[in-house]
Formats: structure tokens, C-alpha cells, sequence
């Protein structure tokens, strides 16, 4: 039975509605999904194996992919880290800069493996390092205070799927796998924390997140960060550096073409400008279906470019009528139904268009939401316009959708 607590994490009885949730991190080996600012996390206690494995068993996760640590505040880390109350520090220099700007925050740090560890040995699936980040969401670091230990979390979807930022999108995943999810107020980054290693010289980011490259290099000790994770779009070999990185990731069940240079080209995005290609690729693509022998097509739109009128948008094959759908329960986009037409004119289809708008923020928030949108449509295909990746969370957001766009360019 899974259980979904809605809990304003603001309101006085929050302590008390989460203290349950708590109680049974500490006790059973079941994890707990809730609540954080980037992504829902999939909880337990990381100092206890059995609670640990739970998480691997739960979203069929592979065993070397090493888990994030979350702690409320400093002392429970520095306690963590075996701090015997002496004058020197256990959390190494060149991160303080980072915790003062970002934590609580989408930031995740890697730390060197204490010896004796009080952690698991699975949350770090054998590495010499382990990750850990402070949340900002109350909910979570309510929840992880009053479980008086670190929470081991990683993302809250099924393996491969795209990172959840509703409560509905856990459970969609994980019904029947898990007990409890606590549903706070939403994730207002909508993408996962950016994690990076200060341990080596210079400082890397292993995986772009919340927290941009610029805002990295403004602090003292990071001026010189670089990228180690790998993007497909970048020239050369990169060994993948986080293991996360190594799996396949983000991918809905549609395939997914990324319009990697329609900013470049400023262009006017999917819908203006490669309305051609994409109906060749539909054509070439799309799946049948239909129960009753037609084919029938469904194909999905991500906009991140200039929004053009809706109403009675024609651009070749691709006919998009407007209509306000009310059906997602998202407040950061609208999907628009329409009909897929062929040059006859012909319906030989749908077509459910999202646009996120032009701001990156907004964008990053409803990235994953909209592919599980339109996976939930049952679309074939989703088109997906680029955004330019150099700076802050677009980074992220090209990131996540360069892993999810796996082997058709545009
Ligand atoms: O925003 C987030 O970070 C979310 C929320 C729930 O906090 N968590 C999350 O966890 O995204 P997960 O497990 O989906 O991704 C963790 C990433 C993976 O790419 C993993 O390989 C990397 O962090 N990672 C964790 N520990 C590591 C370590 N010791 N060394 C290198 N990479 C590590
Ligand atoms: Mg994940």
C-alpha cells in the first residue's frame, strides 16, 4: 500500500506530520520518497545497509551507481566525518566557500570516505569519496532532523526515467515498491543538484545541476572549475567521471529529438523552422498506435523558443489547433492538442505541443514533467527544441536532454 501525505512543510504541525516518516526511516528498511528542491529524493537512513539496499531494490538502480547523502546542517556532516572536536576543521577548505553561497541548496560536494565510516558501505558503492548536499527544501530538512541520522537519496524515479517533480510522478513510478511519499510544495528547480569534486586540482563538476558554472568560478578556491562530465555534442573523449553518468538516463518511453542548434541559428524554433524534418522523421518513425487497423500517429512538441499564436498554427504537415488542456495539473506550462494533418490535409494523428517558455528557470522546472506529459499522451516521438548551454541551469538542462535524446540528431 503506498501512502501519499501532503504536508505544508511551513505549517506548525509539520514537525508533527512528519514524525512518523521519521520513525520509520529509523526502523524499517523501506525507503521514504519526499519533497526536495531539485528532484524528489528516494530516502533511507545511510548508515544502515539493510535501509540502503532498500533504495537499489526499490528503483531497480544498479549497485555500483554510488547514492547523494543528505544532512540537515554542518554538525550532523562534521559528526559524520568523525569530528573529534579538535581546532582543525574535517571538511576541507575549498569547500567553504561553496557551503556559505550554496547550502542549503542544489549543490552536492564529494567528501573523502572517513575511516571508520559510520555510512554504508552501499551508499557509495565502493568509492573512496562519498557525495553530500544540505537541501533547502523544508520538508527535507525537516524530515532528515527529526530522523536524527543522513538520509542516503537518490532520485525518486524508476531507473532510467526521467528525475520526478510531482508527487504523482513517484508514484507512477514506484507504486507498489515503496510505502510513503511526502508531498511538500513543489520543486522549484526541477532538475537535479549540481555536483562537483574539490578533492582534485582543478576543482570539476561531475554533473551540471542548480547551480551554474559562473556561480562556481565567483567563489574562492573555484575560479579555475572545469567540466568532467561528458555532453554528446562535445568534440573528444571524456571518460565518464560520475558513474551515474555511465547508464542510460532521462529517457521516456517517445523517442527523443533534440533541436541541439536551433538557438544558434536563431532560428525560430521547432515549430517555424524544421516543421519538414520532423514530419519526415514522424513518417520514418512513429510507431502505429491504433486497435482498430489505422495507423494513427502521436507525436509531442517541447517549446523553449518564442511562442507563435496557437490558434490555427499551420506549418506544413504539422497543424496545431488550440486548446487549453487541463488534464496535467502543472501550473508551468500549458499542453495544446491538436491535429496532425498530412499535405492532403488529412488527420492521420495528434499532436500535444508544451511550450516552457524562454526563461531558463522556468524551462528547467518543467523539463522532466513534460516529458513524462507527453509519455503519459502516448506519444512516439518528441521533438524538443534546444537551448543555448553556456550559461548557469541550461547547462543542466542540455545535459539532461542530450541523455534523453539518444541516438536521432536534428
Ligand atoms: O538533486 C539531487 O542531487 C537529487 C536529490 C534527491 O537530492 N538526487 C540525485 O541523486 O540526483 P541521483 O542518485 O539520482 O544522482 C546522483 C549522482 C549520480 O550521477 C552519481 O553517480 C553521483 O551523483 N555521485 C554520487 N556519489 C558520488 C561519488 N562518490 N563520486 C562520484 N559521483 C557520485
Ligand atoms: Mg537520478
Amino acid at each position: 500500500r503506498l501512502e501519499l501525505w501532503h504536508i505544508d512543510p511551513e505549517a506548525n504541525e509539520a514537525v508533527a506530520a512528519l514524525q512518523p516518516a521519521a520513525e520509520h526511516l529509523r526502523t524499517k528498511d523501506t525507503p521514504v520518497a519526499f519533497t526536495t528542491e531539485t528532484v524528489y529524493g528516494l530516502g533511507a537512513d545511510a548508515t544502515r545497509s539493510g535501509s540502503v539496499k532498500g533504495i537499489y531494490e526499490a528503483k531497480g538502480r544498479p549497485s555500483d551507481n554510488p547514492l547523494i547523502v543528505h544532512v540537515s546542517d554542518l554538525r550532523m556532516l562534521r559528526s559524520l566525518l568523525g569530528d573529534k572536536g579538535s581546532s582543525d576543521d574535517v571538511i576541507p577548505a575549498r569547500y567553504k566557500s561553496l557551503i556559505q553561497k550554496f547550502w542549503p541548496g542544489p549543490l552536492t560536494i564529494l567528501l573523502p570516505i572517513p575511516d571508520p565510516s559510520p555510512l554504508a558501505p552501499e551508499v557509495t558503492a565502493g568509492l573512496k569519496s562519498f557525495g553530500v548536499r544540505m537541501p533547502s527544501s523544508p520538508l527535507a530538512l525537516t524530515l532528515i532532523k527529526l530522523a536524527g541520522v543522513p538520509l542516503a537519496a537518490p532520485s525518486a524515479n524508476a531507473s532510467t526515467k526521467p528525475s520526478p517533480t510531482t508527487a504523482q510522478h513517484v508514484k507512477d513510478d514506484l507504486d507498489g515498491r515503496i510505502e510513503m511519499i511526502l508531498d511538500g510544495a513543489s520543486c522549484q528547480v526541477g532538475v537535479e543538484s549540481t555536483v562537483v569534486d574539490g578533492l582534485c586540482d582543478p576543482p570539476v563538476v561531475l554533473r551540471p545541476g542548480g547551480i551554474g558554472m559562473e556561480d562556481l568560478r565567483s567563489c574562492p578556491g573555484w575560479e579555475d572549475v572545469v567540466r568532467a562530465y561528458k555532453d554528446q555534442s562535445e568534440e573528444g573523449n571524456v571518460a565518464p567521471r560520475a558513474p551515474g553518468m555511465k547508464y542510460k538516463h532521462y529517457s521516456p518511453k517517445a523517442r527523443v529529438v533534440l533541436y541541439e542548434s536551433t538557438y544558434r541559428a536563431g532560428k525560430d524554433g521547432i515549430a517555424a523552422a524544421d516543421a519538414d524534418a520532423a514530419v519526415a522523421l514522424t513518417n520514418g518513425h512513429t510507431h502505429t498506435q491504433s486497435t482498430n487497423g489505422n495507423s494513427h500517429k502521436r507525436v509531442g512538441i517541447i517549446r523553449t523558443k518564442r511562442w507563435r499564436a496557437a490558434a490555427g498554427l499551420q506549418c506544413n504537415d504539422l497543424h496545431l489547433s488550440a486548446g487549453r488542456d487541463d488534464d496535467h495539473g502543472e501550473s508551468s506550462y500549458e499542453v495544446y492538442a491538436g491535429d496532425l494533418q498530412n499535405q492532403e490535409g488529412d488527420v492521420i494523428g495528434e499532436v500535444f505541443d508544451i511550450s516552457l517558455g524562454q526563461d531558463t528557470k522556468r524551462i528547467a522546472r518543467g523539463l522532466f514533467s513534460a516529458l513524462r506529459e507527453l509519455d503519459r499522451r502516448g506519444v512516439a516521438m518528441i521533438f524538443v527544441d534546444g537551448i543555448d548551454d553556456e550559461l548557469d541551469i541550461a547547462a543542466a538542462v542540455m545535459n539532461r536532454l542530450r541523455k534523453a535524446a539518444s541516438d536521432i540528431r536534428a
